[in-house]
C-alpha cells in the first residue's frame, strides 16, 4: 500500500473525525470527493457495528462508495429535512462562505445542503482564504447556447471560463450538463455574484455557498483538527 501524502492524511484526519458528529437514528447528507470519502469510510465502519443511519448521496461517485460500505441509502425525496450534511470544499472563507463543485456534484450537494439543518465542511488548512475567487467558479451549465451564458458570466467580470474536459470532451454532470469553470479571481461580494448567476439562462447551478454551511472542520499538516463556528 502507497504511503499518504501530507495532505491526503490531513484529509483522512478530518474527514475521520467529522464522521464522530453522526448521531445514531438520524438521516444525514455525504458529500463527495477525496475529503468526504474518509467520512464516508469512517461511516461504513460505524454502520457495521450496528449503526442505524440514512444518508442522501450527493453524487452518483457517493452513491458507489457508499453503496461497498453498506450504507444504507435514500434520495432527497425520500426525506422531509436532514440532521446533518458533511461534505467538503474548494475554498473556505471566514464567513464560511464557499467554493465547491471542484468534483462537479455542487447541483445535488447544494440541494442536500439546503435541507440540512447543520452543515459541517470538511476541509484541510489549504482550503481556508480571506477571499473566495482564486479556485475557478464551477458553474453547471445547460450545453445548448452555452457561449451565451459564458459570455453573460464574462459581463459580470470574469475575464476568463472554460467548459471542463475529459479526455478532449466536455466532461458530463450526473445531471447531463457541462460545467464552465469561471475565473473570476477574488470575489469582492459572493453573495450578489450568485444572485447575479442565477438570473442567467441556461444556469443550472453556481458552486458558491452561502449561508449554508454552520461549522467547519479544519485538518492541519501537523494532525490535528481545529473545529470552527
Ligand atoms: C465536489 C466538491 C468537493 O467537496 C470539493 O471539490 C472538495 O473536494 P476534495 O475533498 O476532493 O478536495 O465540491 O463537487
Amino acid at each position: 500500500m502507497t504511503a499518504l501524502s501530507d495532505k491526503d492524511q490531513m484529509k483522512k484526519k478530518v474527514g475521520e473525525y467529522a464522521a464522530t458528529f453522526i448521531q445514531n437514528g438520524t438521516a444525514i447528507g455525504i458529500g463527495t470527493g477525496s475529503t468526504a470519502y474518509w467520512m464516508i469510510m469512517a461511516l461504513g465502519a460505524k454502520v457495521r457495528e450496528g449503526f442505524q443511519i440514512t444518508a442522501v448521496p450527493t453524487s452518483r461517485a457517493t452513491v458507489e462508495l457508499a453503496q461497498a460500505q453498506g450504507i444504507p441509502l435514500a434520495t432527497l425525496n425520500d426525506v422531509d429535512r436532514l440532521a446533518l450534511t458533511i461534505d467538503g470544499a474548494d475554498e473556505v472563507d471566514p464567513a464560511f462562505q464557499l467554493i465547491k463543485g471542484g468534483g462537479g456534484a455542487h447541483l445535488q450537494e447544494k440541494m442536500v445542503a439546503a435541507a440540512s439543518d447543520r452543515m459541517i465542511v470538511i476541509a484541510d488548512e489549504q482550503k481556508l482564504v480571506n477571499r473566495l475567487g482564486k479556485f475557478p467558479l464551477p458553474i453547471e451549465v445547460i450545453p445548448f447556447g452555452w457561449k451565451q451564458v459564458q459570455r453573460r458570466v464574462a459581463a459580470l467580470g470574469c475575464p476568463s471560463s472554460e467548459i471542463r474536459q475529459r479526455d478532449g470532451k466536455p466532461w458530463i454532470t450526473d445531471h447531463g450538463n457541462y460545467i464552465l469553470d469561471a475565473h473570476f479571481g477574488a470575489i469582492a461580494d459572493a453573495p450578489a455574484l450568485g444572485h447575479a448567476l442565477h438570473e442567467i439562462p441556461g444556469v443550472v447551478e453556481h458552486g458558491l455557498f452561502i449561508g449554508l454551511a454552520t461549522e467547519v472542520l479544519v485538518g492541519y499538516a501537523d494532525g490535528t483538527v481545529k473545529e470552527l463556528r
